[in-house]
């Protein structure tokens, strides 16, 4: 690593089906920054356990998210590409940083409080001091850039307020990230009630489409997709079902809104709705082709977490002798 190069890290739960809002609001940003920049993405499984899992899911969904990485375009020999838990430096750096983050820091957490109230049975400590652990993820690897959706960027505040109170006591450790959020795509809707974000554990199927849908339910999905009372594609504040549609369809095809309203000026919303879905089952057929293909290789995906595990720890150690050192840890 030359000493100019910036460094990126983002990570990704391998909790649930991956949908195309993380596709287009993360995944699909990632790639950007690859060859140019120090890129380290990681399967978070860490912080997946914060909400209840079955092992088995949790390990199967671990190897597809790596494999989703590779798919999504992310060179394995040009990003470090690695497992959480592999690299125990996480584990490490999120309990100390769990020392350098206040109780009422993260009791102010937008998505602790969400989550705490889907998970009234299972409130546990991992799941409050989740931030602290994404800090740890960011600041281990002296990151400059994380590129997150939109829901990330509170956590990742917090994550820079950390590093900026750990460098006042011990003086200069961490470098202080920067989020990077794709303004386009930082938030796609829900396809049956546009005003709410589309979620992976959306309990109506038909309001969420998954990366690795097939064609024909990423067509019907759109097909069912609500709009509203008028005909017209037209973006705006108060068609938010339409121009959600619109933005789904301008990440697919490079289209701008006005060469998308005239497109289909005077047709219908029935052509317009295949057309979005037509766009991004093309768009992420090549995505699903490369996913079948990598999962049915274990050996291969092993292969690649270890080395992604090997490199990363390299950079985390140099980190985690720093803080050991400051805080006054003994060796
Ligand atoms: N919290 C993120 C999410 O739920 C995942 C994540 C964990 C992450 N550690 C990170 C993202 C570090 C960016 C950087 O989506």
């Amino acid at each position: 690593m030359n000493n100019n190069q910036k460094t990126v890290f983002s990570g990704v739960q391998p909790s649930g089906n991956l949908t195309i809002g993380n596709y287009l609001g993360a995944i699909k940003n990632f790639s950007r920054f690859s060859g140019e920049y120090k890129t380290f993405y990681s399967v978070v499984d860490m912080h997946a356990i914060t909400v209840r899992q079955i092992p088995a899911d949790l390990r199967r969904r671990t190897y597809e998210t790596l494999a989703l990485y590779i798919a999504c375009g992310l060179d394995e020999e040009k990003n470090t590409l690695f497992v959480q838990s592999h690299v125990k430096e996480h584990a490490e750096l999120g309990w100390i940083l769990d020392c350098y983050t206040m109780f009422g820091e993260l009791s102010r957490m937008t998505q602790f409080k969400d989550k705490s109230a889907k998970n009234a049975q299972n409130i546990n400590a991992g799941l409050f001091t989740y931030p602290a652990l994404m800090a740890a993820d960011i600041l281990l690897y002296q990151t400059d850039v994380v590129p997150v959706g939109i829901d990330q960027k509170q956590h990742l505040e917090l994550a820079r307020d950390v590093a900026m109170r750990f460098n006042q006591i011990y003086s200069d450790t961490f470098t202080i990230p920067e989020g990077y959020m794709n303004p386009d795509t930082m938030k796609i809707m829900s396809l049956s009630d546009p005003t709410a974000k589309m979620s992976k554990s959306d309990p109506n199927q038909n309001s969420v489409v998954y990366i690795l849908d097939s064609k024909d339910d990423i067509i019907r999905k759109f097909k069912k997709a609500v709009t509203d009372s008028e005909s017209e594609v037209r973006y705006a504040e108060d068609k938010p079902g339409v121009s959600n549609l619109m933005t789904i369809y301008k990440a697919f095809t490079g289209k701008s809104f006005e060469e998308i309203e005239n497109e289909f000026r005077g047709s219908g919303y029935g052509d317009f709705k295949l057309a979005v879905g037509e766009a991004c089952a093309d768009g992420l057929s090549h995505v699903r082709e490369e996913f079948q293909r990598l999962i049915a290789d274990k050996a291969h995906l092993e292969a690649i977490m270890k080395r992604g595990a090997d490199e990363a720890r390299y950079y985390a150690n140099k980190t985690m002798s720093k803080v050991r050192r400051k805080i006054g840890f003994i060796g």
